[in-house]
């Protein structure tokens, strides 16, 4: 399969990066600082299924110019994985100091981002077979889902972008709905990265460990999916979420 993962400089994308050109997949890896990227280090072992290209999923020039260079190696992509995001504030309630401009830069990012890149990538997709759209996004967004983790009061830009990038993914399947693409939205469980800006102490998964589940996710997409529905929305260890 030929596969867009974004956000590979680090952490849960590096890892899928890996994974996906270890099963022998073509990789085109959507770096927003390629000189730091941790992919770098795969770049002699899969030189050839190897693609690393420059995108930063705020700006719309940026993704034009990435599917621009992607498209010099592929009229087709199987599948788009929209993994990249950033955290911004996590602890401010609604009535301290909240810094809206990164509120703004976050939803930009984890939501708007998604929509970027599906706004060129989703013709790439439909001239595949699988047609797969992968949104990575987190139990964060989901209103339904009684998860301790997420029943705090503060993290208004990241919650709040979660549950846009999963209207995001609705909305999307629903334009790929009688064309045959299908949608899988999945919550990669509690990793530990860098994602807090040092490495997360309590998580329970290393992010190369969600990786594996996911690739056993899209090898077998079809049992994910509820009956005549081509969206889900699910956790990385397969688990049914609430939206
Ligand atoms: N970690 C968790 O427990 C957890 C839980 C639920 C959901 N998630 C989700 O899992 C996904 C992966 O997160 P992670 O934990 O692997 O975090 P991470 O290590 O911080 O990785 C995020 C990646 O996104 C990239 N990125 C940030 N802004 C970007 C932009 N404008 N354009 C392109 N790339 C950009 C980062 O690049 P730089 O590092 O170069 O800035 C980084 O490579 C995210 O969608 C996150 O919300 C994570």
């Amino acid at each position: 399969m030929k596969i867009l993962i974004t956000g590979t400089d680090y952490g849960l994308g590096r890892a899928l990066a890996e994974v996906y050109l270890q099963a022998g997949h073509t990789v085109f890896a959507g770096e927003l600082n390629p000189r730091k990227s941790m992919l770098g280090k795969a770049d002699h072992m899969y030189r050839d299924r190897l693609y690393r290209i420059k995108m930063d999923v705020t700006s719309i020039t940026s993704v034009k110019e990435a599917f621009d260079e992607i498209k010099k190696h592929t009229e087709s992509l199987d599948m788009i994985i929209n993994n990249a995001a950033i955290l911004g504030d996590n602890t401010k309630t609604i009535v301290e100091e909240l810094d809206f401009d990164e509120m703004k830069r976050v939803i930009d990012t984890n939501a708007i981002g998604h929509a970027r890149v599906c706004h060129h990538g989703v013709s790439m997709l439909l001239e595949s077979e699988t047609r797969l759209l992968v949104n990575i996004t987190s139990e964060a967004g989901s209103l339904g889902t009684p998860d301790p983790n997420c029943d705090i009061p503060s993290a208004y830009g990241y919650f709040m972008s979660k549950a846009a990038a999963n209207m995001c993914g609705k909305i999307t399947a629903t334009y790929l709905r009688d064309k045959g693409g299908r949608v899988i939205i999945i919550h990669p469980l509690y990793m530990a990265t860098y994602m807090l800006g040092y490495k997360e102490p309590n998580a329970t998964f290393e992010p190369e460990e969600v990786a594996d589940m996911i690739i056993g996710i899209t090898n077998e997409p079809d049992r994910f999916f509820p009956e005549g529905r081509n969206l889900c929305f699910i956790s990385a260890d397969g688990r049914k979420m609430e939206w």
